[in-house]
């Protein structure tokens, strides 16, 4: 049977994964800190797909936490797909905001990222095959006031997502960044951010960004970004001259 790991996996866009990928016939190892939340899914997974979850907890942000989950992607049993989902983006006006959030922020989103496909990518490489997704954000694409951290750390997840791809292209191994934008999981309200100023246009579920995540890696792309009016935001963010998509989102980063 094949192997995902999944970072994130008790709750939205990484619980979706889980679910989907048992519901495609993998096995998962699920990764997150809150082990409850991690034993429910192993339940409704074995329950609902008859697949196996190993739940493996971690505080990502934590150096011995992670070796751990390095450990078991570099020399454990293999795993085919590494999903790299964990991160959140705290709102703050930079100035202001909490040097250890911050800090906080850039292991979880940048780090333990970075780490976790460095263990993944050697046996993968060796078997020629595998595949890893990165769980960045359309926000990658654009500055944006008020989430200095966030999206530069999403820029980060991108462009490192990009020169991999690039990297293992022939190899057999595949490497995607997934550019969501607005997500129905709850993470606008965990991150002080009022969602009932987003029109509803905008949203996607969980279940459709990982649908389009798994469609777009099987073609082999390196980026995928659901949904037509993200898509269209994308464009004209790389269209607009850069000082006027900057003065633009920090318009409406203002507004929300
Ligand atoms: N929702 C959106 O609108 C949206 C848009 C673009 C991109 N994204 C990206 O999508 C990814 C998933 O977000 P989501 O919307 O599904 O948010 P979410 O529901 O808040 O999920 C975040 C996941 O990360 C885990 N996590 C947080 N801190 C962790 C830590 N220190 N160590 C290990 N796991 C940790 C959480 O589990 P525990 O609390 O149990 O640790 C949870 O499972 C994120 O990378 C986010 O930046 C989301």
């Amino acid at each position: 049977m094949p192997v995902a790991l999944v970072t994130g996996a008790s709750s939205g866009i990484g619980h979706t994964f889980a679910r989907t990928l048992a519901a495609r016939g993998y096995d998962i190892v699920a990764v997150a800190r809150d082990k409850q939340r991690l034993d429910a899914l192993a339940v409704d997974v074995s329950a609902q797909h008859g697949r196996t979850v190993d739940v493996l907890p971690a505080d990502l942000t934590d150096a011995g936490q992670l070796a751990v989950v390095e450990d078991r992607l570099a020399a454990g049993p293999p795993v085919d797909l590494l999903v790299n989902n964990a991160g959140f983006g705290a709102r703050a006006r930079f100035a202001e905001h909490d040097p250890d959030a911050i800090e906080a922020e850039i292991r979880l989103n940048v780090i333990a990222l970075t780490r976790l496909t460095r263990a993944a990518l050697p046996p993968m490489l060796a078997r020629r095959s595998g595949a890893v997704v990165h769980v960045s954000s359309f926000a990658s694409f654009q500055a944006a006031p008020t989430w200095a951290v966030y999206t530069a750390t999403k820029a980060y997840v991108t462009s490192f997502s990009e020169s991999v791809h690039e990297e293992v292209r022939g190899s057999g191994v595949r490497v995607l960044a997934l550019c969501p934008g607005m997500t129905t999981t709850g993470f606008q309200e965990r991150n002080a951010f009022d969602p009932s100023r987003v029109p509803r246009v905008a949203w996607s579920t969980p279940e459709a960004v990982v649908e389009v995540a798994l469609r777009d890696l099987e073609r082999g792309r390196a980026v995928s970004v659901p949904g037509l009016s993200n898509k269209a935001m994308v464009a004209l963010s790389h269209l607009l001259p850069r000082a006027l998509a900057r003065r633009t989102a920090a318009a409406v980063a203002n507004r929300l």
